[in-house]
């Protein structure tokens, strides 16, 4: 029982969570007894009619949505079928560049054309720049990894166009705790919350909410389902439940002492430590705490220090540590966390700046992942057309698509590149197209 006995190892550490699931473990539940299926009294996820439909009526409620449906495949289920419900094959449809990896098998799957908008580029501009005529919709991620909130005059220009939005909030389905305003659910047509990772609900649960009345329940349901197990898990659906029962129940309270404790530890955390935290100007989800240090130094040996020290964090990167508190996060967690930085040991390292790369799609996505392919080196592949997805991680976001050519500086990039590159079949090489040129 190598899965049952690894995992009981990691809880006996009795960390300091600030990781997700935002449940923190912190849930006593006896699982397996709650492990149904659709039977008299339990309700059929995929034809509601009883106390699941009466669940989603009240998360579309709280949420003021104008219907709300559960997804036990994750946000990657609801995204999916959010832009299976939003959009058909060929529609251009503009999206962030460093979307989540589920944004990009949409985009495969359905086959719709990408327009990209690149993370340094001014939004707003280049959203006026790039909508025409064709422009079916677009997908935005907002609040990002790192807590940064799209500002309101994007969407009031989205919103004019009259294109579909597509919102992947999946780190802020809390938001509406801090403020109303946070969340884009007053702009857009379609928002996926991926409830696991901010709220107290179990790993794999998410929300796909009908903003507007563009799309019927009926075809949003069915669209959704095409990327749902027809055996959705009642263990997981029940949290969900217990999820919005807390956020009913104690959601307000809860996360004003959450911002409390975050506001009392970075104050701490500046007054007694070089380390700070980033927040940007404008929107920012203060529960979502990036942690720097004013010398340029090595993250990685500080998170297994912190792990050694019986801290958890979300991750690190060349960026600094990232941490995901939750209104499950309790001051005990805080107080760990700045006693282990003051402890820790700093290594001293260049700054790294992460890149971005613009590269020449020479065929669609879909074309170049669906073919015969060989594997060449980075250096190798430079000038070939790549058929995989390049993924460093952390930030998870993919740096070349199928379909496009590799070039010197990223193949150069990702040689020297430290952290973990997921998406490839042997490290240090990549599929392209063609053997030869
Ligand atoms: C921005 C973003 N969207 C979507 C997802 C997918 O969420 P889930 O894990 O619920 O499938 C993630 C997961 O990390 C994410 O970071």
């Amino acid at each position: 029982m190598k899965l049952v006995w690894g995992i009981d190892k990691v809880i006996a550490e009795n960390l300091a969570p600030f990781q997700m699931p935002g449940h923190k473990g912190r849930i006593e539940q006896d699982i397996y007894k709650y492990d149904l299926t659709e039977i008299s009294g339990t309700d059929n996820l995929f034809n509601p009619k009883d106390i699941i439909l009466d669940t989603m009526r009240l998360i579309a409620d709280t949420f003021g949505a104008s219907h709300s449906f559960i997804s036990v495949n994750g946000a990657t289920g609801a995204i999916l079928g959010a832009l299976s419900t939003a959009f058909n094959k060929g529609d251009e449809v503009i999206i962030m560049r460093n979307s989540h990896i589920s944004v990009y098998d949409g985009v495969f799957l359905l086959g719709i054309k990408p327009v990209y908008i690149y993370p340094d580029e001014n939004m707003l501009e280049r959203l006026k720049a790039l909508v025409n005529d064709n422009t079916k919709g677009v997908v935005l991620t907002t609040p990002s990894f790192y807590g940064e909130v799209i500002e309101d005059d994007v969407f009031e220009f989205l919103v004019e166009t009259g294109i579909t939005i597509v919102v992947d909030e999946s780190h802020g389905s809390h938001l509406k705790l801090i403020d109303d305003e946070l969340s884009a659910m007053r702009f857009a047509d379609i928002v996926v919350h991926s409830f696991h990772k901010t709220l107290p609900s179990m790993t794999q649960t998410a929300i796909m909410h009908l903003c507007t009345n563009k799309f019927t329940a009926s075809f949003a349901q069915k669209n959704l389902k095409l990327f749902m197990s027809t055996s959705p898990n009642y263990v997981l659906m029940r949290s969900l439940d217990i999820a919005m029962d807390i956020y009913l129940s104690q959601g307000w309270e809860l996360m004003q002492d959450l911002l409390a404790m975050c506001a009392d530890f970075k104050q701490k955390l500046e007054d007694e430590t070089d380390f700070y935290i980033v927040y940007k100007d404008g929107k920012q989800d203060k529960t979502r705490l990036l942690i720097r240090h004013k010398d340029s130094v090595d993250y990685n040996s500080i998170d297994q220090q912190l792990r050694f020290m019986g801290v958890q964090t979300e991750f690190s990167s060349q960026l600094g540590l990232l941490l995901m508190p939750s209104i499950m996060t309790i001051q005990e967690d805080f107080d760990r966390l700045l006693d282990a930085l003051k402890k820790v040991t700093l290594h001293k390292v260049d700054q790294v700046f992460y890149k971005i790369f613009r590269l020449e799609q020479a065929i669609p996505i879909r074309e170049a992942f669906l073919q015969q392919d060989y594997p060449l080196s980075y250096q190798d592949a430079v000038g070939h057309i790549v058929t995989e997805y390049i993924i460093p991680y952390p930030p998870g976001s993919p740096v070349i698509v199928p379909g496009e050519i590799m070039s010197q500086e990223l193949a150069d990039y990702l040689d020297n590149f430290e952290g973990n590159i997921v998406g490839l079949e042997h490290e240090g090489y990549v599929n392209v197209l063609d053997k030869e040129e």
